[in-house]
């Protein structure tokens, strides 16, 4: 029986998550009960929403404890079933955790992939989560019309690439605030983007505005902070925010510490719209938008970057990475077996 290798959750986060608050162990590998598969975990899903189950404070969802499995979406294939709807060679996702082999039960949130719509790690980028958020944030409530612009922070990680692309589709202009100078180039050479600011250059306002000549309709914001702030000021009249991620704030204690300068006269004079999005709202719609980002991709007008890390040891530091926006696309980690 092979050992199961994990990252467990050593010690809660206080401020910006660290390499610390996490431990490799190994331990035995799970036995399946009546009711149960046995998972072999492949591909390990690295998310921001992992910053805020650390914490002491609670979020939308339960946190992790302190010496339990740390939280993931994860991909595998079933070794050993016990559970009528799952055979073995199934690939499933589910909340499997960081782990190398899990426990497929009524608790973890799976399903299995229908193995005709390509690879199943896409069911963690482009036909999972990540894609139904850009999806149905932008279609349903950005509306873009053709010509308009989209204006995308985090604009080359795993949700914002997706969102460019299917802007482009509806023949919006792209535009992405991100992180370096390399990506604001990769956004442009190789996303589609029309033009890409680094949101960490002093004259990110000037460069924003220069970005946007006609300004901004419709605003994907994945990371809340300052740069919501200065997508404010380009903002169009009638413009609408989609309300996706709060990355730059994250590690706050205290969400009403997240203090930025008051909007509420752009808000009036220029008619905003902003909503909220939680993209598990929309499940019974989720058919839907698989069935369309399923054909793009076939059709070869949405391609998925995925940034892989190798061996489950590292999954911690793949967390760093979308802190610190090393990221490039959808960060994933590759749990290597042993034949
Ligand atoms: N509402 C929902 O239902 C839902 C579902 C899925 C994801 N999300 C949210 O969508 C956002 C994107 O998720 P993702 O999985 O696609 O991650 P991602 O964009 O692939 O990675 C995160 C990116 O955030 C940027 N970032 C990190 N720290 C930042 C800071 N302090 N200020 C500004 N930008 C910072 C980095 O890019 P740069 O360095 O290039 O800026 C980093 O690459 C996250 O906020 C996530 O929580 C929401």
């Amino acid at each position: 029986m092979a050992d199961n290798a994990c990252i467990k959750l050593a010690s809660k986060a206080i401020g910006r998550p660290s390499l610390e608050n996490f431990r490799f162990e190994v331990g035995e590998q799970p036995t399946p009960s009546e009711g149960e598969a046995l998972i072999r975990v492949d591909w390990i899903s690295i998310d921001p929403f992992m910053v805020t189950r650390i914490k002491s404070r609670a979020n939308y969802e339960a946190g992790v404890e302190v010496g339990e499995v740390m939280h993931a979406y994860a991909v595998g294939e079933v070794i050993q079933s016990n559970r009528p709807d799952r055979k073995v060679g199934d690939a499933v996702i589910g909340y499997f955790g960081m782990q190398s082999f899990a426990l497929d039960g009524q608790n973890s949130q799976s399903r299995v992939i229908d193995p005709s719509l390509g690879s199943p790690r896409l069911a963690l980028t482009l036909l999972g989560m990540v894609g139904l958020t850009a999806y149905f944030g932008l279609l349903d409530i950005g509306k873009p019309v053709a010509g308009e612009t989209v204006l995308v922070s985090a604009g080359a990680g795993a949700v914002g690439s997706i969102v460019a692309a299917i802007a482009k589709l509806k023949g919006c202009r792209a535009v992405a605030v991100v992180g370096s100078d390399e990506k604001t180039d990769h956004c442009v050479s190789s996303l589609g983007y029309d033009a890409a600011v680094n949101r960490k250059d002093p004259a990110f306002p000037e460069k924003l505005a220069k970005a946007c000549p006609e300004g901004v309709d419709i605003f994907f914001d994945n990371t809340g902070g300052p740069i919501y702030d200065e997508a404010m000021k380009v903002m169009n009249i009638g413009g609408r925010i989609i309300g996706c991620g709060r990355i730059a704030g994250a590690h706050l204690e205290d969400p009403s510490q997240d203090i930025g300068p008051r909007d509420t006269d752009a808000f009036i004079v220029k008619r905003l719209m902003k909503k909220g999005l939680l993209v598990m709202d929309y499940a019974d719609r989720f058919s839907e938008g698989l069935a369309d980002l399923a054909r793009w991709h076939a059709e070869g007008r949405i391609s998925v970057r995925e940034d892989i890390l190798e061996g489950i040891e590292n999954a911690p530091e793949g967390l760093m990475r979308l802190l610190s926006g090393q990221n490039v696309g959808k960060q994933l980690v590759h749990v290597e077996h042993p034949q």
